[in-house]
């Protein structure tokens, strides 16, 4: 017999799972949860969570990671800084994709994004795919055989020239997602209104970033929404919407659910926080609106209290932070070689992954606006649950992985200073939040506490994932 059984124990927990709020200590063993109870015998290190918050840590199913992109664009995070970034910020897996570029194999994409991974992760992580290009040999070898080998999910864009499939290219891959049990996440815009939309604005010299909301109103999404809606009803298979940001969208979502649809969907912090009004003014400071240019892009207060309802009642599934990583400065991002370029050439998305959950945390729990068990839902437990990584991940149980955060509820001033990615911004700069993980546990070794952040790259590890089990996929 060891002298301790367990690894480590956190005692007086306030235990958050997405059904209860319980107060216990935590056994760990292994990286593993081993024990929920009370009076545990001392492990080999004992944490006194002195009554404070316990949740699961973040499951971030929407991120991405080292990207590749044509030069001179960038993404400025890998799998070191990004997950670094992640678990400091209370996220202990990480599900960032492997896109498939039009033309080559998904294939070869998976392969090349393991390399990219190499044996840089701090945390555990996943791939979804990208898929561009659902050629036969995608359709009916690749995609079902990459499924099978635990690749469960993968995204599909209805805007971006180099990525967008048309109607009937999606439902050819909704119908091997059907027959395959994978899950597909759609990213809704309609490509065409876009173009034709930026065309004029271009005409007109609307160019400055503030003009990308102009060529993306609500109405594009509305329209793509309801349209990945139809393709789905028509294949009969579950979709996620993903990166939600308004009412038109979510008015069509729970149209979809009202006919008893298996739609679900995906909100981000951008959408409850940021407005486009942060994509600049005119004048001379307009270039800085650059920083917020994501895409659909932030809608106005009314649309951050009805994502905020959404979030609340139901309507989203998952809270994800679409990290996109890409600098302000230098050559490679938003402004290169300190040029203001045309909104159409601005990346698309920004950073996020390290402030999604004290994000929700402070002005979700915090704020009166959902309960403890709300927030884990959204932003461990579904996730885990849609892309079939639970119970492993995203709950407190004994024989889920030790994945812990420790909230410590204390005023701080965001800034990007004291952020651990390697963007150069945060869009959130200067806000004030009243909670920031303490201690985070990823697989029960302590990643992020008092004394900052632990290095261990390569201790993350791949994981292949399972059958989505949200709901059952048959009525
Ligand atoms: O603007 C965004 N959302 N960029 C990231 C890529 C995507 O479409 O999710
Ligand atoms: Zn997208
Ligand atoms: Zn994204």
């Amino acid at each position: 017999m060891p002298e301790h059984f367990f690894d480590l124990v956190v005692r007086n927990a306030r235990v958050v799972t997405a059904a209860d709020v319980f107060s216990c200590d935590i056994g760990i063993r292994d990286g593993r949860i081993a024990a929920l109870g009370t009076d545990l015998p001392p492990g080999a290190r004992d944490i006194d969570a002195a009554g404070r918050y316990v949740t699961p840590g973040g499951v971030d199913a929407h991120c991405h990671l080292d990207q590749p992109h044509a030069a001179p664009i960038r993404m400025a995070d890998d799998f070191d800084t990004g997950t670094r970034s992640a678990v400091c910020g209370g996220t202990t897996t990480v599900i960032p994709f492997a896109a498939q570029q039009k033309g080559q194999s998904l294939r070869a994409a998976v392969d090349d994004y393991h390399r990219r991974a190499g044996d840089k992760a701090h945390i555990d992580y996943s791939f979804h795919l990208i898929v561009s290009d659902p050629t036969p040999t995608v359709l009916h070898e690749e995609l079902p055989a990459l499924i099978a080998e635990g690749y469960t999910s993968f995204k599909i864009y209805m805007t971006y020239d180099d990525l967008k499939l048309d109607d009937g290219q999606i439902l050819d891959v909704l119908e091997v997602a059907r027959q395959r049990g994978a899950m597909a996440m759609v990213h809704a815009e309609n490509a065409d209104c876009i173009d034709w939309l930026t065309q004029r604005l271009e005409a007109a010299g609307r160019t400055a970033p503030r003009f990308h909301a102009h060529a993306r109103p609500m109405l594009v999404e509305r329209e793509a929404t309801h349209r990945a809606i139809s393709l789905s009803q028509l294949v009969d298979v579950p979709i996620l919407i993903v990166h939600v940001s308004g009412k038109d969208a979510v008015e069509q979502i729970r149209w979809a659910r009202g006919l008893g649809l298996k739609i679900y969907a995906e909100t981000c912090p951008q959408y409850l926080f940021l407005t486009a009004e942060d994509l600049g003014t005119e004048g001379e400071h307009a270039y800085l609106g650059a920083k917020c240019v994501c895409s659909p892009p932030p809608r106005d207060k009314s649309n951050q209290d009805v994502i905020w309802n959404g979030l609340a009642d139901g309507l989203f599934t998952v809270f994800s932070s679409d990290h996109a990583p890409y600098r302000f400065e230098g050559e490679d991002g938003k402004h290169p070689g300190g040029e203001a370029v045309a909104f159409r050439h601005i990346p698309n998305g920004i950073p996020g992954l390290e402030t999604r959950m004290p994000l929700l945390w402070s002005e979700g729990v915090l704020a009166g606006r959902l309960t403890p068990q709300k927030f884990v839902e959204l932003t461990a437990t579904n996730p885990a649950k849609a892309y079939g990584l639970h119970p492993r991940k995203g709950t407190i149980a004994v024989g889920s992985d030790a994945d812990l955060v420790i909230w410590d509820e204390r005023e701080l001033t965001l800034t990007n200073s004291h952020l651990h990615h390697a963007v150069d911004y945060t869009p959130y700069e200067g806000m004030q939040l009243s909670a920031w993980p303490a201690i985070t546990l990823a697989r029960g070794r302590v990643a992020w506490d008092a004394a900052g952040f632990h290095a261990s790259p390569g201790r993350g590890q791949f994981l292949t994932c399972g059958e989505p089990t949200l709901a059952p996929r048959r009525a």
